[in-house]
């Protein structure tokens, strides 16, 4: 690292794959020579790691993008790029809407960056927004950002082929690509080399994983245990799932596997079959009911958590309710809940009518959001007096003298510090609660 190398400051939004691919960028920008910083004022470059998947994102990203014309007055110099999901979704239009953009580039495109930030410097447009239907970047060892952490993200795939009709993913991130499973189980490795303690497998649907090649066939079960056995020292956890290729035999591994997690997030979106046609979700409420009974049955005391948004094509109240319906019985953990945000360029943007008037779609929200926060709360309630395996994260935000940290079931636990230090594994009791967090003591 020398004093005059060139500086970057990565900024991520989005999803937990923006997260991952940051770090695949931070590796292959800092193999060019640049240092990765952490205050934008010092940088040459900064890139802005993007999200399309609701029209707020975008809002939020382009004010964020406009808000650097200062450090731009200051640096003449510093350039500024757009990669992810936004670059993608709106490629050489955003050179015209955001004057401070002088590179764009797509998830696919990140080994070209080095190429196309020398472009930037000499003044030319440089833009990247090739799909790929092979890239995964195996041959990357991503750059742990947050060298503090003890939980490390591996992708395991990229893209989405489920063309979900309201979901701009499978336009952003393009087809679906399953990762040589010997440069997942290196990258895992490294983690644990490194002194991580927990990692997530990622993808779109990671459930829908499978290598070939000429000789074998590796599935998602299959690469959950193999990952399982080589780290037998890590917790291991994976997102996103989706229910219609939820099997039980990915159930059995995880009820197998001691370090794999009791979590699963199953998002269910809605609790009514017509909305779920329109969605192309490909699943029946009783097709979702049944793989969270055989979750309970499977793996007893499995945490489960969902993504749910109201206010769909054609969703009546009587959709609605049966979406409320379903939330009751399969009392979720947690759940993420949004609104519909048409996005240009899906299915249902060309041909099913954003008609849910504004105000209604608020009101169902508030009500999903008011009822999941009941059931969050009575679900933790329900831990008072039991004793969870908790991995230590960090120290508490409100007193030095408390640690925080997550049971198997993904749970945030709060309980004095005593002589434990972070990464460590502590069994705490349950004491009270709030409806996001456990508080107890170690045992
Ligand atoms: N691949 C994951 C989720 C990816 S996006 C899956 O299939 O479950 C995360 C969540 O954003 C989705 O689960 C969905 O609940 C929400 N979402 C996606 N597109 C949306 C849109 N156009 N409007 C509102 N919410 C959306
Ligand atoms: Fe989007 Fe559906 Fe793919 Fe999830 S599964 S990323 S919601 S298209
Ligand atoms: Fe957003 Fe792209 Fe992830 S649209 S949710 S960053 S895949």
């Amino acid at each position: 690292m020398s004093n005059n190398s060139k500086k970057l400051f990565l900024e991520t939004y989005g999803c937990q794959m923006n997260v991952a691919d940051s770090e695949v960028v931070a590796s292959i920008m800092e193999h060019d020579g640049f240092t990765i910083i952490k205050t934008r004022e010092e940088a040459d470059v900064i890139l802005v790691n993007t999200c399309s998947i609701r029209e707020n994102a975008e809002t939020r990203i382009r004010g964020r993008v406009q808000g650097f014309s200062e450090l731009k007055k200051k640096n003449p110099k510093l350039l500024i790029g757009v990669i992810g999901c936004m670059a993608e979704r709106l490629g050489e239009k955003l050179f015209d809407q955001e004057k401070n953009v002088n590179i764009i580039v797509g998830p696919d495109a990140y080994m070209d960056l080095p190429l196309l930030v020398k472009k930037a410097e000499n003044g030319e447009k440089a833009i990247n927004v090739e799909l790929s239907l092979t890239e995964t970047y195996k041959d990357i060892c991503p750059s742990r950002i947050d060298e503090t952490s003890i939980s490390g993200f591996v992708s395991i795939t990229r893209g989405c082929n489920n063309f979900c009709t309201y979901c701009i993913v499978p336009y952003t991130r393009g087809r679906e690509r399953s990762r040589n499973p010997e440069s997942i189980l290196q990258e895992v490795n490294d983690l644990s080399e490194k002194g991580y303690k927990e990692v997530t497998l990622l993808g779109q649907n990671v459930n829908s994983f499978v290598f070939k090649n000429s000789i074998s066939e590796v599935s998602f079960p299959e690469l959950l245990e193999m990952v399982a056995i080589s780290v037998p020292n890590m917790r291991i956890r994976f997102a996103t799932s989706h229910p219609k290729d939820m099997s039980d035999d990915t159930l059995r591994v995880i009820a197998k596997n001691d370090n794999i997690c009791n979590f699963i997030h199953l998002p269910v979106q809605s609790g009514s079959d017509s909305v779920l046609k329109d969605m192309r979700r490909k699943y029946t409420q009783e097709w979702y009911k049944n793989r969270i009974e055989a979750i309970h049955k499977i793996i007893p005391g499995c945490g489960i958590s969902s993504d749910i948004f109201c206010g769909f094509h054609n969703e009546s109240e009587e959709d609605f309710n049966q979406t409320i319906e379903l939330m009751k019985w399969a009392k979720f953990d947690l759940a993420y809940m949004f609104k519909y945000s048409e996005r240009p360029g899906t299915f249902a943007y060309k041909n099913l009518a954003d008609n849910v008037p504004e105000d209604v779609k608020q009101r169902r929200l508030e009500e999903m959001i008011v009822l999941q926060n009941q059931i969050s709360l009575e679900n933790n309630q329900g831990d008072i007096g039991k004793v969870f395996e908790v991995l230590i994260e960090g120290i508490s935000k409100r007193s030095e003298q408390d640690v925080y940290g997550r049971t198997s079931q993904n749970k945030v636990i709060v309980f004095p510090k005593k002589e434990y230090k972070i990464g460590d594994l502590a069994n705490v009791i349950v004491k009270t609660c709030t409806k996001a967090t456990l508080v107890g003591e170690a045992v």
